[in-house]
């Protein structure tokens, strides 16, 4: 099976965790930036775990410093993208690397990376939306700021609100606000949660959040009156398999829990997550999937059905990538 070519519903991605390590590398000559330390000899980047992780990744973004640079970014990633058959992407965006909470600085990012979403759809037919995420262990408060930028710019780019970061800080219903806000402003919604909490953390995350889709959610496995609560309400898991092997959040490819939780009836879509930090693509997802499971065209056709259904986007686009 040529897994390049089938068509890609991608609903789970970073947009500056998509950053190639030499475009940063680039960027960083450019503005004399030392970063030197977030990278191996090969120019991948080095990390130990998730908590160095997560430092390597805002030390990754130092060089992202204005709208330009971001459209930049954004052209390069949808290119990648669309090289691995992806025909609609959504990425995560935080207002925390793009101006820093102001509203006026976060429109002047966002009309940059439209203006890049526009040219790749004219030219590569890969359609983008963004979903403006909070950072969950810089706090309620600074969510909070991320939520404000999201009700402001809900539009035809920016369709859903989401929150990333450390998953163990505070609990899902200390960001109930940020959440509140952005679904009164009309946004759709979904959280990190199981990516290294277990089934309480999901649950509290779907009650307390009110979202309809979960980064993750895999610590959902542990608890089977939880799995067939989401199957039975319909949240879908945007599930990262080659994230989830690399950051070690399952020990192999082959202890990963997307069969059994598909098989429980859970609705489950794959993603990439940040992957030039895991040396994955779409292309290698499905491919790993397909030796580890034995999934195929049938299997991957239904991911995509599910994955399109659950996108951040209007009936008109869902229609028009169809
Ligand atoms: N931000 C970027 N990648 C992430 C991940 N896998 N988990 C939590 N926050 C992230
Ligand atoms: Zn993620």
């Amino acid at each position: 099976m040529n897994f390049k070519d089938i068509p890609k519903v991608e609903l789970h991605t970073h947009l500056e965790g998509s950053a190639p390590p030499a475009f940063i590398a680039g960027l960083a000559r450019e503005k004399n930036i030392d970063i030197s330390g977030i990278f191996n000899a090969d120019g991948s980047y080095a990390f130990r775990d998730f908590d160095h992780f997560l430092k390597v990744y805002e030390a990754a973004c130092e060089p992202l410093q204005s709208p330009e640079d971001f459209r930049r970014l954004t052209m390069a990633v949808l290119e990648e993208t669309a090289a691995h058959g992806v025909v609609y992407m959504e990425t995560f965006v935080s207002p925390d690397f793009c101006g820093g909470g102001d509203v006026s600085a976060w429109r002047d990012y966002l009309a940059a990376m439209q203006d890049a979403a526009d040219e790749a759809e004219r030219t590569m037919g890969i359609t983008l939306r963004g979903i403006v995420t909070g950072i969950r262990h810089f706090g309620p408060d600074q969510c909070k700021v991320a939520a404000r930028c999201a009700a402001e710019t809900k539009g035809d780019f920016i369709t859903g609100f989401g929150m990333a970061g450390g998953e163990m800080a505070g609990r899902p219903g200390d960001y109930a606000y940020s959440f509140d806000m952005a679904r009164e402003a009309g946004l759709q919604l979904t959280a990190h949660a199981g990516e290294w909490g277990g089934p309480s953390m999901v649950a509290e995350t779907i009650r307390d959040l009110k979202v309809e889709r979960i980064g993750h959610g895999i610590g959902a496995i542990d608890d089977a009156n939880l799995m067939e609560e989401i199957a039975d309400k319909g949240v879908v898991l945007e599930v990262c398999p080659g994230s989830n092997v690399v950051l070690k959040a399952v020990t192999s490819w082959g202890a990963h829990p997307i069969a059994k939780l598909r098989d429980a009836g859970v609705p489950v879509t794959v993603s990439t997550d940040d992957p030039p930090f895991f040396h994955t693509t779409m292309t290698a997802e499905y491919e790993m999937l397909a030796k580890t499971f034995g999934w195929g065209e049938d299997d991957f056709r239904a991911l995509n059905e599910t994955a399109l259904n659950a996108a951040f986007c209007d009936e008109e686009t869902r229609a028009r990538v169809a």
